[in-house]
């Protein structure tokens, strides 16, 4: 039986008070979406800064071994305390990244070509829904091929995951695919984010462009950048603070970092970019300073 003696009875409602949580999310497109699918995002995205530094490290994917990456079990864990959400492949991960670590995890659930062939827009979903909930995945990555040979079976992709997510509130990440063959113009990349968009991710990774503000104002949720081909520290700086300053959600950078000489402190600078404020120049003072010690 309950114990009833000094029992107070519950009146401290704060009648005067509005519902705390009834304001906007931080951030946009999600704050119609439950408390699970807004609890991975906070995971991935710092509230305070409302951005993300995620690391991609899925270039093994269709790459194999790829310089930079040859030894994941020793870089991950020296990168982790400066990565929000670390993108990889459920084979890397598991077999490579602490799960002590507390950073969020992007995983890649697409996946079926190799860079032996010269079409890569054909994917598949590699890994069910069940897998992405074993291992307590934030969000589920699917690669779309808009205006590719792939263009129907990778929105096919999207859209299946896309409804599994939905099932167990874990958040689709739509990463925008460039082939060789694709014009990376801002006319290209707001058709192909608007339609990933209007699919139902909860993010979208895309790249740098001319008129890159229209592209974000024009798509609905958060958008993060890939950092692309490997160039210069102070030019990949220069990156983040431009597509930050236009509005993205942060980067998910990985040739830029892992190819870097120095990817601990490269790391370091990118977050300066991402989450403090710094302009460019700041971050490549700092970047230098680090390695200079
Ligand atoms: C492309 C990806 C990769 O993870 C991403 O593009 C790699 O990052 P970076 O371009 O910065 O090396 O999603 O499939």
């Amino acid at each position: 039986m309950a114990d009833l003696d000094n029992f107070k009875v519950a009146k401290n409602y704060h009648l005067e008070e509005p519902f705390a949580n009834q304001k906007g999310f931080f951030l946009k497109g999600i704050n119609s979406l439950d408390w699970g699918m807004k609890k991975h995002m906070s995971n991935i995205f710092n509230k305070d800064s409302g951005n993300t530094v995620m690391f991609a490290f899925d270039h093994g994917y269709f790459q194999g071994s790829t310089s930079g990456l040859e030894r994941l079990d020793l870089l991950l864990p020296k990168l982790a305390p400066y990565v929000d959400c670390f993108m990889g492949t459920r084979g890397a991960i598991r077999a490579t990244l602490p799960p002590e670590i507390t950073s969020a995890v992007a995983l890649r659930v697409t996946s079926g070509s190799s860079m032996l062939q010269d079409d890569l827009s054909h994917e598949v979903v590699a890994v069910n829904i069940e897998d992405a909930i074993r291992m307590n995945a934030d969000c589920m990555a699917v690669q779309i091929f808009i205006g590719s040979q792939g263009q129907l079976s990778s929105l096919d992709n999207v859209n299946r995951v896309i409804n599994d997510g939905m099932k167990y509130s874990i958040p689709t990440m739509g990463v925008c695919a460039v082939g060789k063959e694709l014009e990376r113009t801002d006319k290209f990349f707001k058709l192909a984010t608007r339609i990933i968009a209007e699919m139902g991710v909860q993010m979208v990774k895309t790249y740098d462009c001319e008129n890159f503000e229209e592209v974000v104002a024009a798509c609905p949720v958060p958008i993060v950048v890939a950092g692309g081909k490997k160039i210069p520290e102070k030019e990949a700086l220069t990156l983040a603070y431009s597509v930050l300053q236009k509005g993205a959600h942060g980067v998910d950078m990985g040739r830029n970092i892992f190819q870097s000489q120095h990817p601990v402190e490269m790391i370091q600078a990118v977050n300066k970019v991402v989450h403090e404020g710094f302009t460019d120049k700041e971050a490549y003072e700092f970047y230098e300073d680090l390695i200079h010690r």
